[in-house]
């Protein structure tokens, strides 16, 4: 096995004038709507300095903090919605670095950490934040629903509501099966204020990712072969398949075209005990894949520009954890 380890104040006017950009002033308020926070971005360090924010009692009692551009647009969602039937509410918009710490905890405690990671992000690196990321819970027949697992028993509900979203300035930042772009699991609840309709009309009707709506992924389709295998299930090789698209997903410029299963015999003694050797871990599992992909005109790293890579390799290994973690990659 080879391998390579790896605006002065600006007159209220021009505030109903000014149309299709990221900052606008308010009274001299300004702020970057589009600002990008994901598992690769942090919070811009000057964002505390400048953010405006509200603060309210939600249903349950307990008070959420949001930026006061997206609680307007929110409150206009909300009357809308009402109109369908359908209430809703804030669980949590604006968390602090400690509320973000405080959530990992709670979640690994009850969850686990391999679902925490899914779902939760680390301090610092999470979209809320900003401020402008908005937990939704429903109300249904005057009951709050507000757990994860019970919201997701209601998708014709979220349908409804993820229609309205751009009319007000949001869109549904982690979609389903996109997960290998955004980082993180569907959550039909999570949606992002960008305060610009027809950016988040753009977004909607696209069905993308504000990743790739703001050009720092490409979103591909992606061709996958499972080929034969007796050690692994169809969803345990999804997993190491996302593994794999999570780290095409950061290449910035190159566009994955296939992600194919190398067969069973990678998975050997041998390979296993050089591998442990080296990295002194106690893996007992270990995958190997294919993959094609092409690099940007530019170029990406030492790769060779506008280039297709064929049968490019990847191995993972997974341990008593249970996660399957990229131990090489290359030819
Ligand atoms: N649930 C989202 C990913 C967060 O924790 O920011
Ligand atoms: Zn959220």
């Amino acid at each position: 096995m080879k391998r390579i380890l790896i605006a002065a104040s600006v007159l209220l006017l021009s505030l109903f004038m000014f149309t299709g950009c990221t900052n606008r002033a308010d009274n001299g308020y300004e702020l970057d709507y589009l600002v990008l926070v994901n598992k690769l971005n942090p919070l811009p360090d000057d964002w505390e300095g400048k953010i405006k924010t509200v603060n309210f009692t939600n249903t349950v009692g307990n008070n959420v903090e949001v930026e006061k551009r997206a609680y307007d647009a929110y409150l206009k969602l909300k009357k809308d919605l009402k109109k369908e039937g359908i209430y809703v509410d804030l669980d949590s918009a604006r968390r602090s670095i400690a509320e973000q710490q405080q959530i990992i905890e709670d979640f690994t405690e009850q969850y686990g950490a391999d679902y925490t990671a899914k779902v939760v992000a680390k301090p610092g690196y999470s979209e809320h934040h900003t401020g402008l990321a908005l937990d939704l819970y429903l109300i249904i027949d005057g009951v709050n629903v507000d757990e994860n697992e019970d919201m997701m028993q209601y998708p014709e509900i979220w349908k409804v509501i993820h229609e309205k979203l751009d009319d007000y300035g949001f869109i549904l930042r982690y979609l389903p099966d996109k997960e290998h772009i955004t980082g993180y699991a569907y959550e039909p609840w999570h949606i992002r204020y960008v305060n610009d309709k027809e950016i988040a009309k753009e977004i909607m009707e696209k069905g993308i990712t504000f990743e790739g709506y703001l050009g720092t992924v490409n979103e591909t389709e992606v061709s996958i072969d499972y080929g034969k295998s007796v050690l692994y299930t169809k969803a345990e090789l999804d997993e190491v398949f996302t593994r794999i698209k999570c780290q095409f997903a950061s290449w910035k410029g190159v566009e994955l075209h296939a992600l194919r299963y190398a067969g069973d015999t990678c998975n050997n003694d041998e390979n296993l005990a050089w591998l442990n050797s080296i990295n002194g871990t106690n893996y007992s599992r270990i995958i190997e894949v294919f993959s094609d992909f092409h690099t940007p005109k530019d170029g990406f790293g030492t790769m060779e520009a506008d280039h297709d890579y064929t049968d490019y390799q990847w191995w993972l290994a997974c341990g008593e954890d249970g996660d399957w973690d990229i131990v090489s990659f290359g030819y």
